[in-house]
């Protein structure tokens, strides 16, 4: 068996490595939004399309003007890791995989997490261990059993989702969920989650800006998001050349670049900003990708 389908039996390379690291006030949370993009271009296979665009949970959010938040721009490789945090005296090794810490007598305001694990490359890592660990509605870890604890691994897109519910306060600390992520054979990166918005964020000495997630309400529940780029080198994916000019079939695998010309389905297309093509991205269903001429 890998060393990291145990979860964290011993004390983890990453742990406490984050003792040092203090507010970050120059940070904002950049890397959620930015990889959302990663996650459209580069995690494959394409899951559906909707409306013509990529069709990923948080790309399709509206806006408060009820339009689809923009494409940002293409990911660039050197994107800074996720920092880590302290473990805190809570943590419990073994804990049960499952995707979900709930069942129909939980008391809390139910909250998904869901994301992507990237590289340093931006390139979505598969297998990688997330074990969650959290306090209940009133602000109590379970330091005998296994509430709110346990682990999962991400699929074959990098992706995961956690079903739970809203941490509860407890003294000295804002609002917060522990996760400690590991790709198979590398160190394991501790850390925590935050909520914007939360009054303690701005009194918490370990809060980091750099670790909120995107959250909304959905009724009566609430949906988070959160994107991970662990410290794990990658080479990026092999691509057949380019095309030289105007007049190449649109072709899968192929790594265009903005101001790329190409036919399809006997019309003209622009590339907008360079990716990966894959199948299902023919320029008619991607004008986040492709203009047509
Ligand atoms: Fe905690």
């Amino acid at each position: 068996m890998e060393d990291h389908t145990t979860p964290h039996s011993g004390t983890g390379a990453g742990d406490g490595a984050g003792s040092g690291s203090g507010p970050r006030p120059g940070r904002s949370a950049p890397i959620s939004r930015k990889s959302v993009l990663k996650g459209a271009l580069l995690a494959a296979p394409l899951p559906l399309l909707v409306g013509g665009a990529p069709a990923l949970a948080r790309t399709l959010r509206p806006s408060s003007a009820g339009e689809p938040l923009p494409l940002t721009p293409y990911c660039d490789d050197g994107d800074d890791p996720t920092p880590p945090q302290m473990e805190g005296p809570y943590f419990r090794p073994n804990s049960p995989r499952r995707t979900s810490l709930v069942d129909a007598g939980t008391q809390g305001t139910r909250l998904t997490v869901s994301g992507y694990v990237f590289g340093r490359s931006c390139r979505p890592l598969p297998d990688v261990l997330l074990d969650f660990w959290q306090a209940d509605a009133g602000g109590a870890y379970d330091n005998t059993g296994y509430r709110f604890r346990g682990h999962q691994y991400t699929d074959s897109r990098g992706a995961f989702e956690l079903t739970t519910i809203v941490p509860g306060l407890y003294p000295g600390r804002t609002r917060h969920i522990h996760v400690k992520a590991q790709a198979p054979g590398r160190p394991v990166l501790t850390t925590q989650l935050y909520f914007p918005g939360e009054p303690r964020n701005g009194t918490d000495a370990i809060f980091d800006p750099a670790l909120l997630m995107n959250v909304r309400t959905v009724g009566s529940a609430k949906e988070a998001t959160f994107d991970f780029v662990l410290d794990v080198s990658q080479t990026p994916p092999p691509t057949t050349p380019p095309p030289d000019g105007p007049g190449d079939t649109w072709r899968a695998g192929v790594g265009y670049r903005a101001g790329d010309r190409v036919e399809y389905g006997g019309a003209s297309y622009t590339c907008l900003q360079a990716h990966l093509s894959q199948a299902g991205w023919e320029p008619p269903n991607t004008p986040a990708l492709w203009r047509r001429a």
